[in-house]
C-alpha cells in the first residue's frame, strides 16, 4: 500500500529543512508518494491566501502531512485571516488535529547547550500533550466592540472566549493516559482551576477519565507552578498534559530547557490517525536561505510520521538511530555547536543522516 504524504515546506527555513527530511525519507525505499504544495506566506505570495483550497485538499487527501514552518515579520501588517499562522491553525481545525505530542528530550551530547545546570537536565525526557483545537485559540465569540460594562463602559475593547466541552477534554485525556501507559505511567495535568471555570471543569473531567486508568498516577498542577517547576526540577515531569494556550507556552519553555529546540519534533493527530508532523521550532526568517538551519527536528518529525501515521516503526527507528549516530560523530549545526565539535550546514547534516542510514559512514567535511 502506498502512503500519500503532503509536503508543505512553508516559509523561512521551512524549505531547507523539509528538503533534508524528504531526502532522508527517499533513501528508506518505502512506498511513499510525496506531493508538495505551498503554505503560509509562500502560499499568500502565489495564491493570495496562506492556506489555499488546493493545499487544504491535498492535506485532507493524504495519510500524513510533513510540515516545515510558517511566518515572517513582513506579513505582520496583513489582516489576521491572511497571515501565515492562519495556515497552521486552519489545518488543525479543518483536519481535527486535536492531539499534539511535543517531546522535550535532552540529548546526552547536547547537555551543555542548555541554559540550566547539566545535572538538572541530563536524561530529561518529557512528553507534552497539548490539546490543539479548542480553548481560547478557537473559542467563539471573539472580536472587538464597545464595552457596555466592566471597568470602562463605553471604551473600545477586544475579547476572546476560553471554552472546553466535556467530549473535547475526555478524548485528549484518554490520549494522555494511554501515552503515559507506554512510559513511566505518570500524568501531570496542568490547569488554572483556582481562577478559571473552564479549567475547574478540565480538572473535574480529567479526574473522572482517570478512573479508567488506575495504573497511571495523576497529579494536578496550576500552570504558574508548572512554569516554575519546569525550570526548578524538570525531571519530575513525565507526561505533561494541558490545554491549547498553556500548552503553547509551556512547550516552548520545555523545549528550550533541553538546549536543543532545533532537535525537537512534534505530531498533531486526529481521531483517524491522520497526522501533521512539524519541527517544534518556527520559521527563523533571520537565518533563512543561509544553509545553516538544523534539519534534525524535521527529520525526527518524519520519523514520528512513520511511527504514528504510517505504521512503519522500523523505518522510524532507523532514522532515530541515524540521528544519534551523527550526533555521536560530533556533527553540529550552529545552533547546537560547541567547542570540539564539527560545524556543518543544513545540507551536510541531512547528508550525514542519509549516510548513517545507508551504512556508508558519516563523513566530516
Ligand atoms: C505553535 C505555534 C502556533 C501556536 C502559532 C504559529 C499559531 O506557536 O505551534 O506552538 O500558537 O499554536
Ligand atoms: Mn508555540
Amino acid at each position: 500500500m502506498t502512503h500519500k504524504i503532503a509536503v508543505l515546506p512553508g516559509d523561512g527555513i521551512g524549505t531547507e529543512i523539509v528538503a533534508e527530511a524528504v531526502k532522508v525519507l527517499n533513501v528508506l525505499e518505502l512506498p511513499l508518494e510525496m506531493e508538495t504544495a505551498p503554505v503560509g506566506g509562500a502560499a499568500y505570495e502565489v495564491a493570495g491566501h496562506p492556506l489555499p483550497e488546493s493545499t487544504l485538499k491535498l492535506a485532507q487527501d493524504s495519510d500524513a502531512i510533513l510540515f516545515g514552518a510558517v511566518g515572517d515579520w513582513k506579513y505582520d501588517t496583513l489582516e489576521r485571516r491572511l497571515r501565515p499562522e492562519q495556515a497552521i491553525l486552519g489545518l488543525r481545525k479543518a483536519l481535527g488535529l486535536f492531539a499534539n505530542f511535543r517531546p522535550a528530550i535532552c540529548y546526552e551530547q547536547l547537555v551543555g547547550a542548555s541554559s540550566l545546570k547539566p545535572e538538572l537536565i541530563a536524561g530529561l525526557d518529557i512528553l507534552i500533550i497539548r490539546e490543539l483545537t479548542g480553548d481560547i485559540y478557537f473559542g467563539q465569540p471573539r472580536g472587538r466592540r464597545v464595552a457596555t460594562d466592566g471597568h470602562f463602559p463605553g471604551a473600545e475593547e477586544a475579547f476572546d472566549t476560553m471554552r472546553y466541552s466535556r467530549p473535547e477534554i475526555e478524548r485528549i485525556a484518554h490520549v494522555a493516559f494511554q501515552a503515559a501507559r507506554k512510559r513511566s505511567k505518570k500524568v501531570t495535568s496542568v490547569d488554572k482551576a483556582n481562577v478559571l471555570e473552564t479549567f475547574q471543569f478540565w480538572k473535574d473531567v480529567v479526574t473522572e477519565v482517570h478512573q479508567q486508568y488506575p495504573d497511571v498516577e495523576l497529579e494536578h498542577m496550576y500552570v504558574d507552578n508548572a512554569a516554575m517547576q519546569l525550570v526548578k526540577a524538570p525531571k519530575k515531569f513525565d507526561v505533561l498534559f494541558t490545554g491549547n494556550m498553556f500548552g503553547d507556552i509551556l512547550s516552548d519553555e520545555a523545549a528550550m530547557l533541553t538546549g536543543s529546540i532545533g532537535m525537537l519534533p512534534s505530531a498533531s493527530l486526529n481521531a483517524n490517525g491522520q497526522g501533521l508532523y512539524e519541527p517544534s521550532h518556527g520559521s527563523a526568517p533571520d537565518i533563512a536561505g543561509k544553509g545553516v538551519a538544523n534539519p534534525l527536528a524535521t527529520i525526527l518529525s518524519a520519523a514520528m510520521m512513520l511511527r504514528f501515521s504510517l505504521n512503519q516503526p522500523e523505518a522510524a527507528d532507523r532514522i532515530e538511530s541515524a540521528v544519534r549516530a551523527v550526533l555521536a560523530a560530533g556533527l553540529r549545526t550552529p545552533d547546537i555547536w560547541s567547542e570540539g565539535t564539527t560545524r556543518v550546514g543544513t545540507r551536510e547534516m541531512g547528508d550525514a543522516v542519509v549516510a548513517a542510514i545507508t551504512g556508508k559512514g558519516i563523513t566530516k567535511s
